[in-house]
């Protein structure tokens, strides 16, 4: 039996527990905290969490419930806020023309599609929005499906099996970490764009290996630093390996009209990337993920790969409209991808002139502010809250343990004075910021 009919009996049979994945069988206590919930280790944490906002008289941010559109302002509890928090970076979440394409699509076809696209969940705009991806990348295929993390992770998933090998830059998106463990391949990292370190690996590794995917992203999403994917490109082919890039954060606004890695290096070809993932939730103002590449690729992500299409259902008209005319938007309106790029140039500049440290971030729309201390990032977070100005820390085990940050969307739709009342105010936090107690 071919390898793709064997995985995909594998799948519909459900799950292989009785054989390769057998547990091992030594007894154990059933101790309360591998039946109650409520003692999970997890839970623990997240307990003590609470208590560390409460004890610190921190006001919760978190789950915070926004009225109106989130853009480079937003409305929570009746204040308005700065909005640094959002990814809606061109500003599309609330524009007429995406709601327009929405509405008109919930009038055609209602709020479902009411299966998986292969039965009748296929609506005319789902191969519209393809061939439209595909006339702005000059891929041959692409495949649009309900959601970005799970696009990522199950098209690594199944691309990958236990005989291949993945080789993935160290600060991959969890969504790329899941499907790589998903596929049972054996995983190996990179230091952060250390192409020659990639290089390396492939010398030792690859002749061990059936098929060899290296996984990269276009803007990394906690540094905001474009890497050099031609020079991966080249690295990856000469070894023969795939090569598989995340664009959630770079489609929309890297390139000079913001058409991302392929219109930010015009030396690459739509044929030198494999895998062109993208998440619907930025640029795009909806849900969702794409994948872009050759027919064949896409032909096995469509008929065989579970969770891209294959035993889910189809993304909703909704949202595959408001996709699709933001797309157009975005190749009509070259000015908003050129708006993100400017202000994150101006909040670099005001930030490292006031002596933050802005670490990789360079011409994209993901900007941090490096604190190191998590409990620090987490202190000025706050403290901006309350003086309606709405950021996140990211903290370990999001980045390394001393790495925390506050991390900043940018907006095209942001203005200069948004921009410098903020660095002011960090500014003026900074004069009173605790010291670090170890109390994380
Ligand atoms: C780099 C990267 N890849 C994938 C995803 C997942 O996309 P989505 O949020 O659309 O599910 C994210 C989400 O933030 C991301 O930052």
């Amino acid at each position: 039996m071919s390898s793709t009919l064997e995985r995909l009996k594998g799948s519909l049979l459900g799950s292989t527990a009785n054989g390769e994945n057998a547990p091992v069988l030594r007894k154990i206590r059933t101790k309360p905290e591998f039946h109650d919930i409520a003692k999970f280790p997890e839970h623990k944490e997240f307990e003590q969490t609470a208590w560390f906002y409460k004890q610190q008289k921190y006001e919760w941010n978190l789950f915070r419930e926004h009225m109106g559109v989130s853009g480079a302002r937003v409305d929570i509890d009746g204040r308005n806020f700065i909005n640094f928090s959002s990814y809606n970076y061109l500003d599309l979440a609330g524009d007429q023309r995406v709601l327009d394409a929405a509405k008109t699509a919930i009038d055609d076809h209602g709020v479902s599609t009411g299966s998986g696209r292969m039965i009748t969940g296929e609506i005319p705009i789902h191969q519209e929005f393809e061939r439209e991806l595909c006339d702005v990348f000059g891929t041959e295929d692409a495949v649009v499906s309900v959601g970005g993390y799970s696009t990522n992770a199950f098209t690594i998933g199944y691309i990958a099996r236990k005989q291949d090998l993945i080789i993935y830059d160290e600060l991959i998106h969890n969504s790329a970490l899941i499907g790589s463990k998903i596929s049972g391949a054996r995983r190996l990292t990179f230091p952060h764009n250390d192409i020659d370190a990639l290089d390396d690996l492939l010398k030792e590794h690859r002749a061990h290996y059936e098929r060899v995917l290296v996984l990269v992203e276009g803007v990394y999403s906690m540094d905001g630093d474009i890497p050099d994917i031609p020079r991966i490109v080249e690295v990856a082919k000469s070894h023969k390996a795939l090569i598989m890039v995340d664009e959630a954060h770079s489609m929309g606004v890297i390139g000079p009209r913001g058409l991302g890695v392929l219109d930010h290096f015009p030396e690459l070809d739509a044929k030198d990337i494999d895998l062109l993932f993208g998440s619907m939730s930025k640029s795009f103002a909806t849900c969702g993920g794409y994948v872009a590449g050759g027919k064949p690729v896409v032909a096995i992500l469509k008929h065989y790969a579970p969770g891209v299409l294959l035993y889910g259902a189809s993304p909703s008209p909704a949202n595959t409209a408001a996709g699709l005319e933001s797309l157009r938007i975005m190749r009509r309106e070259p000015e908003r991808a050129q708006g993100v790029q400017s202000n994150a140039a101006y909040f670099i500049k005001r930030a490292n002139a006031a002596g933050f440290d802005t670490g990789l971030s360079a011409g994209s729309g993901v900007v941090p502010i490096m604190i190191g201390s998590s409990e620090q990032a987490l202190w000025l977070s706050v403290k901006l809250f309350e003086k309606n100005i709405c950021t996140y820390p990211m903290m370990f085990p999001i980045v390394p343990r001393d790495q925390a940050r506050l991390r900043f969307f940018i907006s095209c739709a942001h203005d200069e004075q948004q921009i410098d009342h903020t660095i002011d105010t960090l500014v003026e936090l900074r004069k009173d910021m605790p010291r670090d107690r170890g109390l994380f």
